[in-house]
């Protein structure tokens, strides 16, 4: 007997949670989404904890009378400040990134020193220090408020203008040199670099071009969409078909905005977005 269609809720911010559901996608074959940007009122990296956990638990709501039976928090920020507030408000499991990012540097890391790259918001929480503690590692946390920001703009190596690009390129000179130093005075040696929050696999390449040739660099999507996949004891994936059409998307401000915005973050057409008000 087949077994029945799971319907996961995946929430974010905005666009860039849309990299985890790639992920999702790929791992979980059989089962059907519903993707919640929350994009009228990003950015979430630069609010206070009461703020993020208030529109956490709105849209985590949604998403548990839409029909989710699992949920998953792709977003940084929210799982660094809001999870417990989230498992809190609704009956359905609750799955974090910033548990699952760490995981999977746990697995690479050999000088059990990691650098993690995040919002504002995720840095001063320090969820990822207390995460990779409880592993036996030990995190340099660098914010890099400026990112988001030029990433939503366009301003990585895909841009056709590399004037804008370099901008990027940059920015991410200066948040690497200062981890760098912070790193020499607090006498650590990452030789992982984890990217906590959604946006940052979309400047993999550049940031290659940047650390030491033997840092890993890694975000956290695949071990999410691995370990739902077992939790839930889905069976894998046999082929890496990654279709959108089973999911829903809802955003909270323009649909427009939120098609173009985010194909780029999950790598192929977004057609269909619905507008939900949730308020301010
Ligand atoms: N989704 C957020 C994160 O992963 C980044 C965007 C925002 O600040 O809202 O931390």
């Amino acid at each position: 007997m087949s077994q029945p269609v799971v319907r996961i809720g995946v929430f974010d911010s905005g666009f860039g949670g849309l990299t985890v559901l790639r992920a999702l996608l790929e791992q979980l074959p059989a089962a059907e989404f519903c993707y919640l940007g929350d994009s009228a009122r990003l950015p979430y990296g630069s609010k206070s904890r009461e703020t993020v956990a208030r529109y956490a638990v709105e849209s985590a709501r949604l998403l548990e009378s839409d029909g989710a039976q699992y949920l998953v928090i792709a977003c940084n920020t929210a799982s660094a400040l809001a999870l417990d507030a989230i498992r809190e408000s609704v009956r359905v499991p609750v799955l974090g990134v910033i548990e699952t990012g760490a995981d999977s540097a746990a697995a690479v890391s050999v000088s059990r020193d990691v650098l993690v790259l995040a919002t504002d918001a995720t840095v001063q929480s320090h969820a990822y220090g207390a995460a990779c503690a409880e592993r036996g590692m030990r995190a340099l946390e660098q914010a890099c408020p400026l990112l988001v920001p030029l990433i939503e703009e366009g301003w990585t190596t895909a841009n056709p203008d590399p004037e804008r690009s370099a901008v990027t390129r940059r920015v991410l000179q200066l948040y690497l040199a200062e981890a760098a130093a912070r790193a020499a005075d607090a006498g650590m040696t990452p030789d992982t670099l984890l990217l906590g929050c959604t946006h940052y696999p979309l400047l993999r390449d550049m940031l290659g071009s940047l650390v030491p040739a033997n840092m890993r660099i890694l975000d956290s999507a695949q071990t999410t969409a691995r370990r739902v996949q077992r939790e839930l004891g889905a069976p894998a994936a046999s082929s890496s078909s990654a279709s959108s059409r089973r999911c829903r998307f809802l955003a909270t401000d323009s649909v427009e905005k939120f098609q173009s915005l985010g194909s780029r973050f999950l790598g192929q057409p977004i057609r269909e977005v619905e507008h939900i008000d949730l308020g301010g």
